[in-house]
Order: C-alpha cells, then structure tokens, then sequence
C-alpha cells in the first residue's frame, strides 16, 4: 500500500481552492492508501500569530478536514507540533539545503514580499515542509499545483543525504489533480484562491452558506467579451469559472464549457453545483464543532500513530550521520 502525506496550514477556514485542489482527492485516497494528514501548525508561526487564536485555529482545521470526508478511523490526522520529530529532522534538512535553492522559492518570494518581518522561519520553511514528508517514508504527496515545487525540493534534499550520509530517505512524488489543481480568486482571476481575509469577495470558504456561495460566484470577474470557452491567458475569469464547474462535476474545462454559450447561464450552474458539493461538508462540520473533546481524543491518537514512525525515521536519519548515541 502506498503511503502518502500532505499537509495543510492551520491559518484562515478551507476554502474551494484547499477543497478542489488538495483535501477532495485526500477523502478519495485514504481508502487505497496509508494517508497521514498533520496539521502543521508549526509552519503557520512563520508569520506572527495572536496568542491564543492558533490552538483554536488548529483544533478548527482538524475538524474541517474531518467534514470535508477526511475519516480518523481510515486515516491518520495529527497536528505537527504534537509530533516533536518535525522539528528535529527540520533541522538536519535545513543543514542538507542551500540558501540559494531557499532562496529560489516562489511561495518565500510572494509572502515575504507581502510581510514586514520577514522571519528566518518564513526562509526556512520548506526544510521544515521536507522533514513533514521524509519522516513517513511518503511515496506520494497530494497537493495543489503551488506546492509542486517544494515537493521537488524535498526530493532534492533527501537525494542529497542519501548520497552523504547512505540510504535514509524514501523520494515521495507530488500528485497533482487533473482537475482543480489552481483555483483562482473570483475577483482577481490572476491571482490563485487565498485564505478570505486578503480576498473575502473572491475566496469561497467550505463553511459559507448557499447564499454567500451564490452571491460570490455571481458576482465573479469575468471580462467584456460573450462567448464561454476555455482559454487561461485570454480569459482568466470565465477559464475559472469552467475549472470550478468541471472540478465540481467530474468533467474538464473544455467538456463543461460545451454546454454553455452565456456567462448568466455558466455562473447559475456553477453556483448551484459549489453549493451541492459543499452542503454535506457543512452540515458535518456543525456536529463536530459540537464536541471538541472527541476532536481532541481523536488527534491524540493520530498523534501517537504519527510519533511511532516518526522516531523511527528521526534514530534512522540520525545513526546515518554518526550522532553519538545517548
Ligand atoms: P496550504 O495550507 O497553503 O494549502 C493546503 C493545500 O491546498 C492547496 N491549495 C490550492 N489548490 C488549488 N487552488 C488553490 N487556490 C489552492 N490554494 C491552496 C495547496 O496546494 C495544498 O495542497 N506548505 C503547504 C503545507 C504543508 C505541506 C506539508 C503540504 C506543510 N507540510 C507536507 C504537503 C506536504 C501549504 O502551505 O499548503
């Protein structure tokens, strides 16, 4: 059985691009595969958080991925920071990776230029990302196409210690879904879907009700032309909208736009079929806000899965380089 892991940032509620390009295909997975799922919470103080929200925020997101089909008796979901090997093996990777591959990173270049502080945790980030993976032995990561280059860093630097130190690490590939991979914002279609505090107006989040839902894609940007076809450069705004609608319905861009020869009609359909697809996840999300003890017992589980290979990888990695043994 393949193992596979992927994680997300506990910062701001899902939103369809989260859904469509990363946590829908981690519900389809976990049947056919040994799935760990942290919630890295650890990558999230990269950038300055208020003191007490993030626990909150962390215990909120695991029970999102729950709602979104993310089952805990199928899978394994944890919080990073629970699982102390993350930060060491970080450390052993951040020794394993330049400042010039760090410093070639797209996701470091948007968000520093987007901080005042720019934290040596935001630069580092990516070798804290790697130790997420290589700790598990992932063969497969599934992710949105934004985190394609850091799983291909990752693959580097486990390239790298295996060829200093021996066989060590496992090289995982990233998965990338053929559709709903790069969800882009409604109102800047340039710009990928982002956490809706930047964007509340172009940001679907799993937990809006219909109406909200209804309102945001209706009033998406499109652009001054009238016939409905698939072309991103051309047309950014209605390309999105058939991403959406294909992703929603099980069919490509180019399928979905066959059927339409208006934006009136295009944005109706996609509307009703984002509400379709995320009514069960918020009727699921509300029983398990309901009882945040039973989300708690069920992390310390996923925990303590997490932990047993984890430390197993870390004595690995460790013995490799010839650390003194205690
Ligand atoms: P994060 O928290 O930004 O996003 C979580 C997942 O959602 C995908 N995604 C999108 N997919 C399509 N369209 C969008 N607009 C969109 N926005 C986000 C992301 O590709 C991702 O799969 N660095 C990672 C978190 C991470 C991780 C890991 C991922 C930490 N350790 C280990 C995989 C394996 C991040 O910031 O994702």
């Amino acid at each position: 059985m393949a193992r596979v892991l992927s994680g997300i940032q506990p910062s701001g509620d899902l939103h369809l691009g989260n859904y469509l390009g990363a946590i829908r295909n981690w519900a389809r997975i976990q049947h056919t595969a040994d799935a760990f799922h942290p919630v890295v919470d650890l990558h999230a103080v990269t950038v300055p958080q208020e003191p007490g929200e993030l626990g909150r925020a962390t215990l909120r997101m695991s029970q999102m991925l729950m709602a979104a089909g993310l089952d805990p008796d199928v899978c394994t979901i944890f919080v990073q920071s629970h699982v102390r090997e993350h930060t060491e093996c970080a450390w052993l990777l951040e020794c394993t990776v330049s400042f010039g591959e760090l410093s070639r990173m797209t996701q470091f270049k948007d968000k520093s230029g987007r901080q005042q502080f720019i934290s040596a945790g935001l630069f580092t980030y990516p070798a804290l990302q790697a130790a997420d993976i290589l700790l598990y032995d992932a063969d497969e990561v599934p992710v949105g196409a934004d985190q394609r280059q850091h799983i291909e860093l990752t693959r580097d630097i486990a390239e790298r210690f295996n060829s200093r130190y021996g066989e060590t690490f496992r090289l995982p590939a990233a998965v990338v879904p053929a559709a709903g991979a790069r969800v882009m914002d409604l109102q800047t279609p340039t710009d990928k879907m982002s956490k809706s505090l930047d964007s509340p107006r172009g940001t679907v989040d799993i937990l809006d009700d219909p109406s909200a839902i209804a309102r945001k894609i209706r009033s998406a940007v499109t652009d001054s032309e009238a016939d409905v076809r698939y072309d991103v450069e051309a047309k950014p705004g209605v390309s999105n909208l058939l991403s959406i609608l294909g992703a929603a319905t099980g069919r490509t861009p180019e399928e979905a736009a066959g059927d339409y020869t208006m934006y009136g009609p295009l944005k109706a359909d996609t509307a009703e079929a984002v509400v379709e697809l995320l009514r069960p996840v918020r009727a699921r999300f509300a029983e398990l806000e309901a009882d945040p003890a039973e989300t708690s017992r069920l992390l310390r589980i996923g925990a303590g899965k997490a932990r047993a290979i984890a430390a197993a990888t870390l004595e690995r990695a460790r013995s490799n380089i010839g650390l003194l043994a205690p």
